[in-house]
């Protein structure tokens, strides 16, 4: 059952975790300025301590207050605010986002989210709320709330029940630092959508990658095989498209990239609890939203970078 808004703000403030409903994936949420509270995530996650944490806030303005914005960082949180894209900015406010939630470095990673209730905890808060998704660490994030109580619950002092996520995927990371732009994680909001806005990306070469993208993730127990044409011996297909494999497995019968986006955790997970001899996926497009989820499901496949 969901908590209320004010109960969920209260448990930040003691310092406690909560389980946060967000539009793109559940998040495992802390007081972003108290290292004990991060450690807690950290914990509970079993995250390796050099991954560092976005920190959520209510709007605009209270995103200023932690990190320091230029004329294209502003220019993407005004196109993409709220919603879906988290912007590694320079960092302006060391207390409010301790070192640990930083992993030491002198950026910051911001997201104002477009779910309704995520905004209201923040606000009811008042300070930013470091959120990353509440699985354990290298799991399909959860993407109902039944998913994320079993993935953390029994961390939290408080959740909120948002419903399914309606974008299934976690936010795109663009970095904004040095006068460079460039896509550090890719997610719902599309390079085109980006590129439409600031111009061509720079290249994120190695040094740029988000830390935590080196490391193997979102990887349900079955193993992963991609591109697959149609299901081998004991596998389940998640088919894309019309026709492809069973309609109860498919991640979109249309070939819908943002419905595929929007089913592909929850039925990784759900295929996973069928233990099925492996989990086969039908090839999904290159173009706009399919650069996020086919870098996820290389990723669960074992195809790291
Ligand atoms: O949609 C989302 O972004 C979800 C919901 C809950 O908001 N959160 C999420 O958090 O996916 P997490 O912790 O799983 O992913 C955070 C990503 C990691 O790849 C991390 O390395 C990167 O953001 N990141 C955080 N701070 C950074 C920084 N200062 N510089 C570069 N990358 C950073
Ligand atoms: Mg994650």
């Amino acid at each position: 059952m969901s908590d209320t808004i004010e109960q969920a703000a209260t448990c930040l403030r003691r310092g406690e975790l909560i389980l946060l409903a967000t539009e793109t994936v559940y998040g495992l949420g802390a007081d972003a300025g108290n290292p004990d509270a991060v450690a807690a995530i950290f914990e509970a996650k079993g995250r390796p301590r050099f991954n560092p944490l976005i920190s959520h806030v209510s709007d605009a303005a209270a995103a200023e207050e932690i990190g320091v914005f230029g004329p294209q960082a502003r220019a993407l949180a005004e196109a993409f605010w709220p919603g879906p894209l988290t912007l590694v900015t320079p960092l302006r406010d060391a207390e409010r986002v301790c070192d640990l939630a930083r992993a030491g470095l002198d950026s910051v990673a911001i997201r104002v989210p477009g779910h309704a209730k995520a905004r209201a905890v923040l606000a009811a808060f008042g300070g930013p709320v470091v959120a990353p998704s509440a699985n354990r660490s290298g799991r399909p994030s959860p993407t109902t709330f039944a998913d994320a109580v079993e993935e953390t619950g029994f961390a939290v002092g408080a959740a909120i029940d948002g419903g399914p996520c309606i974008v299934g995927l976690e936010s795109t990371v663009v970095s904004v630092l040095g006068g460079q732009v460039s896509l550090l994680r890719p997610g719902s909001v599309t390079r085109a959508e980006i590129e439409a806005v600031v111009g061509p990306l720079a290249d994120s070469g190695e040094g740029h990658r988000s830390p935590g993208r080196l490391t193997l993730h979102y990887a349900p127990d079955a193993p992963v095989r991609i591109e697959a044409d149609q299901a081998r011996d004991g596998e389940i297909l998640l088919g894309f498209g019309a026709g492809v494999g069973d309609a109860r497995w498919s991640l979109s019968p249309t070939g819908d990239l943002r419905e595929a986006a929007a089913n592909l955790f929850r039925l990784l997970r759900e295929a996973d609890r069928t233990h099925p001899a492996g989990i086969a996926v039908s090839p999904i497009p290159a173009e706009g939203l399919g650069e996020a989820i086919n870098d996820r499901l290389r990723r669960a496949a074992g195809h790291v970078g």
